[in-house]
């Protein structure tokens, strides 16, 4: 069964070096790669390149960063028929700072023509949603055009997962429409407006999320694992043990809801969907990149990690 997802593609570049500099400081960095990025490109080859079978609703300008994620598209086998050709405005790119010591990474992202996504496209490629079990989407496309996208799935009978990454505000009455909310600690945060850092914080924060009319809530806690509530369960999954070190952890989210829809559409409990999820985000997390980093099938057949 199909998962559709909506999002952006950009051309990430990414620096690395010992640190990620301060405000007005300079640094000399390492190495620098420019790579496949965005946040649902990411989600939707992640999953692809795992078995998933995959559509993506997204908008790119007519240029070499297009074509770098058409290749990828036809290399997964993605369906892209929902992602249009803007010719008058380009495709997006990120700058991503890495320090190299940590894995840890600071973004600036700018959508280019995914920025343009409205609600006529939505409508345009409707059918796409239609024909699919799950509907994964983020923050990173317009907002108003993702929250209608959310609801006609919902409408349509798909399983919703909203990766509000990066963290904006939503209309409340928006939650009913998702069944899977997937933020990291960070954006659980800022929904709730109270800090969340360990297992005890996760507690309260599931009910709040739940009350708000959220059907399940996964919580990222990086290499702490993931938190999980519904009306009926509550887990922590610990993050996987890696036998390679952490040296890029972007992307590390977008292997993880890539995965977990796999999972799901395959109709595999919350627990084993949530266990597959940590395995690919952490294999993500030892390769460098976005979606450069995420495994194929038969690299987790094969043991090939
Ligand atoms: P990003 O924004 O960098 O894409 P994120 O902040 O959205 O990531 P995280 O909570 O950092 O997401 O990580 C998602 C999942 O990836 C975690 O739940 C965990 O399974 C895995 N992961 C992240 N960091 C590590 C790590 N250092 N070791 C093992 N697994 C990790
Ligand atoms: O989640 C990582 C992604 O966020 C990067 O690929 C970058 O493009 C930003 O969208």
């Amino acid at each position: 069964m199909s998962i559709c997802v909506l999002g952006i593609f950009v051309a990430d570049l990414c620096f690395f070096a010992d640190n990620i500099p301060t405000k007005g400081q300079t640094i000399l960095g390492n190495k620098h790669i420019i790579g496949p990025g965005g946040k649902g490109s990411n989600q939707a080859i992640a999953a692809a390149r795992i078995g998933g079978e995959v559509s993506f609703i997204s908008k790119v300008g007519k240029d070499n960063y297009a074509n770098l994620a058409f290749s990828l598209y036809d290399e997964a086998g993605i369906n892209y028929e929902g992602v249009e050709v803007d010719t008058k405005i380009s495709t997006g790119a990120a700058g991503i700072l890495i320090n190299e010591n940590t894995g840890d990474n600071a973004i600036n992202v700018v959508p280019g023509a995914a920025g343009t996504i409205d609600n006529s496209l939505i409508d345009k490629f409707l059918p796409i949603i239609q024909k699919s079990k799950i509907f994964l989407t983020q923050l990173e496309t317009p907002k108003e055009a993702t929250l209608y996208a959310l609801k006609k799935a919902k409408e349509i009978g798909c399983i919703t997962i909203l990766n509000p990454a990066p963290a904006s505000s939503i209309p409340e009455e928006y939650f009913q429409h998702i069944d899977f909310f997937t933020p990291n600690e960070t954006e659980a945060s800022f929904y709730l407006n109270k800090n969340i850092e360990n297992e005890n914080d996760c507690k309260d924060a599931g009910t709040d999320f739940l009350n708000k009319g959220i059907k399940n809530i996964l919580i990222t806690l990086g290499e702490k694992g993931c938190y999980f509530k519904n009306h009926e369960e509550e887990f922590v999954i610990p993050a996987s043990s890696l036998n390679k070190p952490v040296i890029d952890t972007t992307g590390a989210g977008d292997a993880f809801n890539g995965a977990f829809s796999v999972a799901l559409s395959q109709n595999k409990s919350y627990k084993e969907s949530i266990e597959f999820a940590s395995l690919v985000a952490g294999v993500s997390v030892t390769r460098e990149g976005a979606a450069n980093s995420m495994p194929f099938k038969k690299e987790l057949e094969e043991n090939l990690l």
